[in-house]
């Protein structure tokens, strides 16, 4: 079906002009000169988009922006200004407006706006229908996300909580690793114990065994006090030992020691201790290399690693990516006292489509800084970061597919759906190999697989 575009504009050189353009690309145009025409044709509820000058006779391009809005809330508007009247094109935007195109402007300038507008349109009708295929709620505990691989591990932390079976959680930095770590805690019987966090990478060697096990009075020089270690603190509760990958060797064996024993001993003393903790893990680091490198003991991996739970990279759920968004804005929103934010559809396709090597972590950081940046209440693509906006252009540019006549979830699924065929055929089909050549893990490889039906 042809997309139909009303054009109002009292200039009648600019009006002809941009109808003939229009309607030689392809699309079913109607013209009119004054607003109050232009108000009759808008109530046909006919148009899918409104092109319309601000400055026009009977009515200005504002009042039929609110009248467009108001009644027919789907219809896109893009306005005409003058250099001029930028200011009133901005107030356009926050009332509702999809863009505006500033005088003199050229039929390619013409032909972008409405191509990203309909390309626009069409992202929004699939949140939408995703919206609504959603009927459960789009998080757990404080973990927002609705694809298939986020409900897998919700489903993972719900079956475990209550249980005192070792966890490992692995994930890429910023995939949430300690909110999963939290959720499983609080979800726990132990949650009125409390959970005892320790950084692996964080801790020198020498002062680690001491933090963990605690130390007698006289233990070492400046040992002045007895001191209880985190193991005792964390009797009865939780003990979430980040970045486990980056423990150091010689403490790892102490560590499996107590894992195995249920008991500490503190430096200086003589006597074990019992301690009833329930043990979480978590690294970004691949434990298996580690292994094979010698950096990680073997045993101490098959004590931890009886649940594993795996958060892939963000990248590779871009399902999740408009929730999390909303939910951001929503927090920094309230937080910084910027109610009601609107995020421009530039800077919504930019956010869409960057790849986020700091996953959920890069995004929420992104967008607090585009809240404190954001002035009209207006986010748009120069609140953010260079990489997120150039990125994005430079996708487009080095793709070799011809994406933009498709909605642009579709394109990213397509995108991916190539460079999988592409993997598989390259290595005979052998799963394993094609993961590791795209990146990703032999289960997420796998999920794909199915979700995009390749054989
Ligand atoms: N699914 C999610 N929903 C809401 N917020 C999230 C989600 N995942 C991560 N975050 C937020 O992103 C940030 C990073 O998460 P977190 O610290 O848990 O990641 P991590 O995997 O432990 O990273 P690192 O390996 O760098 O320690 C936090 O501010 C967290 O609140
Ligand atoms: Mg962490």
């Amino acid at each position: 079906m042809k997309i139909k575009i009303l054009i109002i504009e009292d200039e009648p050189t600019m009006r002809i002009g941009m109808s003939h353009f229009l309607s030689s690309s392809g699309y079913q145009v109607t013209t009119c000169e004054d607003g109050a025409e232009g108000l009759k044709q808008i109530d046909r509820g006919y148009f899918d988009l409104v092109i319309t000058d601000l400055k026009l006779p009977k009515h200005d391009g504002l009042a039929i922006l609110g009248h467009a809005k108001k009644f027919f809330p789907l219809i896109g508007v893009i306005i005409i200004t003058a250099y001029a009247e930028v200011k009133t094109a901005v107030q356009a935007i926050k009332d509702g407006a999809f863009d505006y195109i500033a005088k003199p402007f050229s039929n390619e300038e013409l032909l972008i706006t409405v191509e990203r507008f309909l390309k626009f349109r069409n992202l929004e009708a699939e949140l939408n229908r995703l919206r609504e295929s959603v009927s459960e709620k789009i998080g757990f505990e404080n973990l927002i996300g609705v694809s298939p691989f986020m409900r897998d591990v919700f489903d993972r932390i719900g079956a475990i909580a209550k249980t005192d079976v070792p966890v490992l959680i692995l994930g890429e930095s910023g995939t949430g690793k300690e909110l999963v770590a939290n959720a499983i805690h609080n979800l726990s019987l132990r949650k009125e114990k409390a959970c005892i966090k320790i950084n692996c990478a964080a801790i020198p060697e020498n002062l680690f065994e001491s933090e963990l096990f605690g130390h007698e009075k006289g233990a070492f020089t400046g040992a002045t006090e007895t001191r209880k270690g985190k193991f005792e603190t964390a009797d009865g509760g939780s003990i979430f030992f980040d970045e486990i990958g980056d423990m150091p060797l010689s403490l790892q064996a102490k560590l499996l020691r107590v894992i195995e024993d249920h008991a500490v001993t503190r430096l200086g003393g003589n006597e074990p201790i019992r301690i009833n903790v329930r043990g979480i893990y978590a690294t970004s680091k691949n434990l298996k290399d580690c292994i094979a490198s010698g950096a990680f003991r073997g045993d101490l991996f098959y004590r931890i690693n009886v649940v594993p739970i795996v958060i892939p990279p963000l990248r590779d759920r871009k399902e999740d990516i408009p929730y999390l968004i909303e939910h951001f804005l929503k927090y920094f929103g309230d937080k910084y006292a910027k109610p009601e934010l609107k995020i421009t559809p530039s800077a919504y396709e930019a956010l869409m489509s960057y790849m986020y090597p700091g996953n959920v972590r890069e995004l929420k950081h992104s967008i607090e800084r585009a809240v404190l940046l954001s002035r009209d209440g207006l986010i748009d693509l120069k609140s953010f970061p260079d990489e997120l906006s150039v990125n994005k252009t430079e996708n487009a540019v080095s793709s070799s597919f011809h994406f933009d006549d498709i909605p642009l979830q579709a394109s990213i699924m397509s995108l991916e759906k190539q460079r999988i065929t592409k993997a598989l055929k390259e290595t005979s089909g052998k799963k394993t190999e094609a993961a590791k050549k795209l990146g990703i893990s032999r289960k997420v490889l796998w999920k794909k697989l199915k979700g995009y039906q390749i054989d």
